[in-house]
């Protein structure tokens, strides 16, 4: 039985991640989180208080991080400022959470001598052109656009650097986008399903074009996991399903499934620097580590995910207005 330290385990793909570990494996998992904006108390609410131990707090916070490092077996790495129109707002929390926060924890499992896995994004490669026939891989090289997916990229050389100085045991993960259940509203797929629900109409940036490789959050997840039992030390993965939509077609999909009209929805002002497209090239994962993607029809995950918006108002409800009043002040 291991000991996983969990960061951001009440943030999206966090809570769903301690879900899988408690589904799949008879580890016990302590989250530590800041509970800012993003996190829902709810998200952490009813797991098993045997497997599971909560501590609010910042992954900044240095004396706290060497405590619940010393701890651990193995650290999961979430925790970030994950919102790209945040970032362009107000950066300062951006550099302070995702660059401090993960130099605090690399010096943290450097003392203790602590597995660490880092989860990153496909955002550190840039944008792609919408013919270009390559995807990204793991030698791509970094090109962020904005000041979230430049800080996520500062984190991923910072635990590049303290694999090859320091010999820290790490592996790194870039996925694409994910959807699925406890996503934050201010995202695009859940706050244009919370619109839908709501009779107001989907809010599309920009013409639409932009194209985005969305993955399931279960099937990043069971990637994360094989990483951690087999992946190789200080190895990049990238994670992704062959999942590429533009953004129009998913807001149409979204409009279709909820049985609304397909055009019923407005275009918006664009994001500025919007990165006009992602694609991953999963092959290493695929065949080094043998992970398929379970939701390979995105419809199915989408249906599933507006269900399972229904069907938890409570959970979204408290925090629509507010997330709206912010669009509304940019025109988005
Ligand atoms: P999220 O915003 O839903 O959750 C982030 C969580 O981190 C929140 O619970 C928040 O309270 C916590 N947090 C923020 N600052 C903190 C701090 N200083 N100390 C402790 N906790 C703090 O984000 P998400 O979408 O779940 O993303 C999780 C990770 O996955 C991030 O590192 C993100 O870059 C990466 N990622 C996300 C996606 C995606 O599509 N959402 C894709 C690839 C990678
Ligand atoms: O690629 C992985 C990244 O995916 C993660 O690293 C980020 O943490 C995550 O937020 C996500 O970033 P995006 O910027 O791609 O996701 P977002 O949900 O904000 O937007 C998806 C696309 O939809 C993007 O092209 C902008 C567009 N959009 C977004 C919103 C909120 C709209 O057209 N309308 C909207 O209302």
């Amino acid at each position: 039985m291991a000991n996983y330290l969990v960061t951001g385990g009440a943030g999206f793909i966090g809570t769903n991640f301690v879900r899988h570990l408690l589904e799949h494996t008879d580890d016990h998992v302590t989250i530590v989180d800041k509970m800012t904006y993003a996190a829902r108390p709810e998200s952490v609410d009813g797991l098993d208080p045997q497997r599971v131990t909560f501590v609010q707090g910042d992954v900044c916070d240095a004396a706290l991080m060497d405590r619940l490092v010393a701890a651990a077996d193995v650290v999961v790495h979430f925790a970030a400022e994950s919102h790209n129109d945040n970032s362009l707002s107000d950066p300062s929390p951006f550099v302070q959470t995702n660059v401090v926060g993960t130099y605090t924890l690399l010096e943290a499992v450097r003392r203790h001598d602590v597995r660490y896995h880092h989860i990153s994004t496909d955002e550190v490669y840039g944008d792609l052109e919408l013919d270009d026939p390559e995807k990204f891989t793991a030698t791509t090289p970094y090109n962020p656009s904005s000041p979230y997916s430049a800080t996520k990229a500062g984190s991923d050389l910072l635990v590049r650097a303290w694999v090859r100085s320091f010999g820290v045991r790490a592996t790194l993960s870039n996925c694409s986008n994910n959807y699925g259940p406890f996503q934050h509203i201010e995202k695009f797929i859940p706050r244009q399903i919370t619109n839908v629900i709501d009779g107001v109409r989907p809010k599309l940036y920009g013409a639409g074009l932009n194209v985005r490789d969305w993955i399931h959050v279960d099937d990043h997840n069971a990637a994360v996991l094989r990483i951690i039992e087999d992946g190789r030390m200080g190895e990049t993965y990238l994670i992704g399903a062959d999942g590429e939509k533009d953004n129009k077609t998913v807001v149409e999909t979204i409009l279709r499934l909820m049985g609304e009209p397909v055009d019923a929805y407005d275009h918006v002002n664009d994001r500025a620097g919007h990165d006009l497209r992602y694609a991953i090239d999963a092959t290493a994962l695929r065949d080094e580590l043998g992970w398929r993607p379970r939701f390979t029809s995105f419809e199915d995950g989408l249906a599933d995910t507006i269900a399972w918006y229904r069907d938890n108002e409570a959970w979204w409800r408290p925090i629509k207005a507010a997330t709206e009043a912010k669009y509304a002040a940019t025109g988005q």
